[in-house]
């Protein structure tokens, strides 16, 4: 699968890397839960940050062998209605889905889980998880797009998802991809809260 438009968001890709300016002090030491900051700042020209240093952002399809960090990124970013390991395998060995990994040097960092339906033009987003260290740098939108183009490929012509009603980023991410919302469905998860369905027409954008 080609994900290279994924790469393309955060400009400037050498295969599949991209430069970034950012203080030497921000990076030394720095760990995967920091990655963000780094990336964040990387995407400014502030004339303060001496040092250049190469970060690889890559989106691929996923493998068994990111099951494990999956699910430590499921914990830490949903209360309940997580994927469970069992769920994850079934998908990605027997499911009709399509699974991206996002890394930042090498490191996993978020996934993005597509439902595919036989004898259906439409998909279900199942699910879209980036760690909080490594949020507001583009990985979401670079998963989400990749998606997309996976689906069109396979010409598919829409994408729908249900979110929290409660969750007001994603809503805001969802928005800004051009989803839009067209019915709630109430009491859907666990704890009893809405549910905000929401679809993209992918033959219009
Ligand atoms: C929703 C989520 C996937 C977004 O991932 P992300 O990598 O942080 O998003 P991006 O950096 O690609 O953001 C792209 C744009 O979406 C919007 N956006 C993202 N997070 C936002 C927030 N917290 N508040 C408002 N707008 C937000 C912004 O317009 C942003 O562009 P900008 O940073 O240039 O302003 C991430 O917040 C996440 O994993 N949340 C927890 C799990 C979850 O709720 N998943 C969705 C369940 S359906």
């Amino acid at each position: 699968m080609d994900c290279s438009s994924g790469n393309a968001y955060l400009m400037a890709p050498t295969h599949g890397g991209v430069v970034f300016s950012v203080s030497r002090e921000r990076v030394r030491g720095m760990d995967p839960g920091e990655t963000g900051a780094a990336l964040r700042v990387g995407c400014g020209v502030d004339a303060d940050f001496s040092a250049v240093y190469r970060i690889m952002v890559q989106v691929r399809p996923s493998h068994e062998a990111d099951i494990p960090v999956m699910e430590r990124i499921e914990r830490v970013c949903f209360a309940s209605d997580r994927l469970a390991r069992r769920q994850f395998h079934y998908l990605l060995t027997r499911g009709h889905a399509l699974m991206l990994t996002a890394l930042v040097d090498a490191q996993i960092q978020g996934y993005g889980l597509l439902l595919l339906r036989r004898n259906s033009r439409a998909a279900r987003l199942y699910s879209l998880a980036i760690h909080p260290g490594s949020r507001r740098a583009g990985l979401g939108r670079m998963v989400l797009r990749a998606l997309e183009k996976a689906a069109r490929a396979l010409g598919l012509t829409s994408i729908h998802l249900e979110v929290r009603a409660d969750n007001t980023p994603a809503i805001a991410f969802y928005q800004g991809l051009g989803y839009r919302s067209f019915a709630v469905h109430l009491d859907y998860y666990a704890d009893h809260q809405d549910a905000c369905r929401m679809r993209k027409r992918l033959d219009t954008q």
